[in-house]
């Protein structure tokens, strides 16, 4: 048994401030203790301090948040950033598919995951919720490298069997393939899986029911796909499936709509799809470094909002071009005030936080630094430049925080706790592993 006491300055935000006004917790002085990974205590150093007078404590400086969840990143995608010139379905043939192909080779695959997962933990990333490619050992890859830095990842072979034909499987393929990576990983670790049709556009309705009859066989799995992302993907996707009554419905008829189902971006819904997704307890994984990248269009947080659609932030690497969940939330005010919505900074804590958290149904394990959750945090530095130090110097905490979205990246996280374990020391510049 080890007991840690870390003492600092802690924020979190378990609860969305839009409808629970009290949700963030903050103590400016207080004490987090974990004991073999777990969190045991929490509070304010002057009521704690007596009762853990015994164990050594670590001091933090900076402001102690929990781990970040990335709600919607593609791991192959990660040398691909930056591929100029085209919206989504241009840029998916002529960057993406490509790039993908070449996880053919276990041996790339391996070459990738585990600096995914290093640029994750720099960034203050401890959870995700990740796309594989079609090729079942590219799972494999992540999630081996993933075990070895105790992260709480899920991800899934991505099924897709319309498209070019080096990255296709057949719907008995994804069957097949997804069963044995669900019996393979399922109970390892703090990993998940995600059933993972790429869209609607790369899987035929056979395939489509696969994934709907993989999910009903599998009530631990989560369900992970792109939803109206584009106009030109989203005309396609309406001439495709004819009879049905919007793109959600493209999905929901195959029985991919529940409540384990997140689907990144949804910047083109209807008022009847968004019923739908809060009706079902779906969720949308907002992206809004790659929706601005792609030239995808701009997140309706109102619209979501008054239908209760639960939300979660994506950096969909490598359409986003940010790994910092931190930087993606600042991305999201911005998104969010273009539609009229002005987006709290606590709120996008929480979406960066328990909101992902939620959505990835880890909320009772992560996202709040509550006691029984256990202990992935990030530590924020707002001296980390010289920028982030004039404009929070003396300033109250929304303000810290707000700027520190706008303005940071992995250059404030200073260190990422991966249950109570240092993961990343942005000073020495280290990681530790410890699987
Ligand atoms: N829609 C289908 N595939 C993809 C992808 O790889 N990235 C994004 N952003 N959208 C998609
Ligand atoms: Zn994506």
């Amino acid at each position: 048994m080890t007991i840690q006491v870390f003492r600092g300055e802690i924020l979190s935000v378990a609860r969305d401030p839009a409808l629970d006004p009290e949700a963030a917790l903050h103590h400016a002085d207080g004490l987090l203790v974990v004991e073999d990974g777990i969190i045991v205590d929490r509070g304010d150093h002057a009521d704690l301090a007596e009762r853990y007078a015994g164990v050594p404590v670590e001091r933090i400086e900076g402001l102690i948040v929990p781990g970040f969840i990335d709600a919607h990143v593609h791991y192959p995608q990660m040398d691909r950033i930056a591929a100029h010139g085209e919206q989504l379905l241009d840029w998916l043939e002529r960057h993406i598919f490509p790039a993908e192909a070449a996880f053919a080779d276990p041996g790339h695959a391996h070459a990738v995951a585990g600096p995914f997962l290093d640029e994750l933990l720099r960034h203050g990333t401890t959870s995700a919720l990740v796309f594989a490619t079609v090729h079942a050992h590219s799972v494999d890859a992540l999630f081996e490298a993933a075990l070895a830095r105790n992260m709480r990842i899920h991800a899934g072979k991505v099924l897709m069997d319309l498209g070019p034909p080096d990255l296709c499987d057949t719907a008995q393929a994804a069957r097949e393939e997804s069963e044995a990576l669900i019996r393979a990983w399922r109970g390892r670790g703090r990993l998940g899986y995600a059933v993972t049709p790429r869209f609607a556009l790369t899987s035929s309705d056979e395939q489509l029911a696969v994934a709907g009859d993989l999910l009903a066989r599998h009530p631990d799995v989560l369900l992970h796909t792109h939803l109206s992302e584009n106009v030109r993907e989203c005309a396609e996707v309406a001439a495709r499936f004819p009879e049905a009554s919007d793109y959600l419905d493209a999905y929901d008829r195959f029985g991919l709509v529940g409540a384990r189902s997140v689907f990144a971006h949804g910047i083109h819904l209807s008022d009847r799809e968004c019923a739908r997704l809060a009706e079902t307890g779906a969720g949308i994984a907002v992206c809004p470094s790659s929706n601005l990248f792609l030239g995808s269009g701009f997140f309706d947080f109102a619209r979501a909002g008054a239908h209760g659609v639960r939300l979660g932030l994506g950096s969909d690497i490598g359409a986003g071009t940010s790994f910092s969940v931190l930087h993606t939330s600042g991305l999201a005010y911005q998104a969010g005030l273009a539609g009229g919505y002005r987006l709290d900074p606590f709120r996008a804590l929480w979406l960066a936080t328990a909101g992902g958290a939620e959505l990835l149904h880890v909320g009772d394990k992560v996202g709040a630094l509550a006691i029984g959750q256990e202990a992935d945090f990030v530590v924020l530095d707002s001296g980390a430049t010289s920028l982030l130090a004039r404009r929070t110097a003396g300033a109250p905490l929304a303000e810290r925080l707000f700027a520190l979205q706008v303005l940071g990246d992995d250059r404030a996280v200073s260190r990422t706790y991966v249950m109570g374990r240092r993961a990343w020391d942005r000073d020495s510049a280290r990681f530790e592993f410890f699987g």
